[in-house]
């Protein structure tokens, strides 16, 4: 028997139908913040990533899928491609390609699988799905302030609890500028010298190439040397403690709760300033229910031209998994079943199907084939709420015979008013 392959799952009903009502949440939260889909491919050329998220970390070194594509033609060129570990750099690229500064600020969002190699275990995957956004461009266009970051923070604020997450709390910290950052990893360099002898393999590659990774170690053996390193928030430069204390100071006046935590470095190099995390309990070890940051200097580095942003990612698998709510709490369960009784009944059925289902009454249609008894019986397995046993008799009358499933209670119906008689919660 062929699986499917490790680290990757099939969604099936009824999941299916709370991963839809999340998504449907969701895309409601980003109109009322003004926020407009974008689709990337979820593939692109490998350098994308190397440039767009850091050659040394975790992602890139270790996790992306990669494959060299092959050329078809002569006019082709053979190229290494990667399915898309994070949808950041595709965003961005395609900014730059589409020129959508002439637009103005822009506010994308995306829902889509993302792809990486790492460990599976419970909140982890190798295909996973994420619900990010972006908010990019000139800063002329407001692309920069500080008001867009805490703008960003208190809709996922308000995302989380609308969709049913409880007792999450936000993980904030300022990674600085990259002249910061440059002055925090000569400290880090030093600090890590006589140390990272004894620490692990990953960590003493990295105290040499970018000491800043080391705080992506989850190395438990690790940790309390790590507890030990200066940290960025003692490396910010005036304009980046100004737009953190802004960012502060928005949130606290919209009453959107936050926990400073300064070893919050984030895996990807191309934040700058505010960074984030959203964590919350249930999911144990792998608590990070989104993550995300600005990213000041991501469109020059790919090529492109200034362009100030800041986003995230929701895990919208860890997001499922931490809802109290279950899927048959959402799953709209047919409103009739229409029982065919007899030879010829099956396009009459149809008919009374399609009057029905135009009034957007949700109806399974049985089949002539069966006896009454089985009807009932199907009727229950889907948990329809009623039967609509439909024979000759009501065809030739225009009653419609209506089975309560729940109370029993049994009516006769006029055609013409069925539809709103099945109205749910009537
Ligand atoms: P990230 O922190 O790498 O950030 O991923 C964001 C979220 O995706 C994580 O908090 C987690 O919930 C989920 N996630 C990551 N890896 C897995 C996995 N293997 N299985 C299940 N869920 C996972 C980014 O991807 C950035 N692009 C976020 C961003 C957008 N920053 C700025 N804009």
């Amino acid at each position: 028997m062929i699986k499917a392959v490790r680290g990757t799952r099939d969604l099936l009903p009824p999941d299916t139908a709370l991963w839809n009502h999340v998504e449907s949440i969701v895309r409601d939260v980003f109109r009322a913040y003004n926020f407009q889909e974008i689709r990337t491919p979820i593939f692109e050329k490998t350098e994308l990533f190397a440039r767009g998220v850091g050659e040394e970390t975790d992602i890139v070194s270790k996790e992306m899928y990669t494959w060299d594509d092959r050329a078809r033609a002569e006019s082709e060129k053979g190229q290494s491609l990667t399915l898309r570990p994070e949808n950041t750099a595709g965003v961005v690229r395609a900014y730059i390609e589409h020129q959508l500064w002439d637009r103005g600020l822009q506010k994308l969002y995306y829902i889509g699988p993302q792809f990486r190699r790492e460990r599976p275990s419970k909140g982890r995957f190798r295909q996973f799905y994420q619900i990010g956004a972006e908010v990019i461009g000139p800063t002329n266009a407001g692309g920069e302030s500080p008001a867009r970051d805490a703008e960003i923070l208190e809709m996922l604020a308000t995302l989380l609890d609308r969709v049913g997450i409880k007792d999450w709390a936000l993980l904030l910290n300022s990674v600085g500028c990259p002249a910061d950052r440059a002055r925090f990893n000569e400290a880090l360099r030093k600090a890590l010298e006589p140390v990272a002898p004894n620490m692990c393999a990953d960590c003493q590659r990295r105290a040499v190439t970018n000491p800043m990774r080391v705080f992506d170690c989850k190395e438990p053996a690790d940790q309390a040397i790590i507890a030990t390193l200066p940290r960025i928030s003692q490396f910010l430069d005036e304009g980046c403690k100004k737009h953190f204390e802004e960012v502060q100071a928005i949130l606290s006046a919209v009453g959107v709760p936050f926990t400073l935590d300064d070893s919050l470095v984030r895996g990807l190099d191309y934040y700058t300033r505010t960074a984030f995390e959203f964590t919350q309990g249930t999911l144990g070890e792998q608590k990070a229910i989104l993550g995300g940051g600005r990213y000041d200097g991501l469109s020059e580095a790919l090529g492109g031209p200034a362009a100030p942003g800041i986003g995230f990612a929701i895990g919208e698998d860890r997001l499922v998994m931490s809802l109290a709510e279950t899927a048959d709490s959402v799953l709209r369960k047919p409103d009739a079943y229409i029982a065919p009784l007899g030879a010829g009944m099956n396009r009459e059925a149809a008919r009374l199907a399609r009057e029905l289902r135009r009034h957007d009454r949700v109806i399974e249609l049985g089949d002539e084939a069966f006896k009454l008894k089985k009807s009932f019986e199907a009727a229950s397995k889907l948990g329809a709420r009623n039967v609509l046993p439909f024979g000759e008799n009501e065809v030739n009358s225009g009653m419609i015979t209506v089975k309560n499933q729940q109370t029993g209670e049994q009516v006769s119906v006029p055609r013409a008013e069925l539809a709103a008689w099945l109205k749910p919660g009537r």
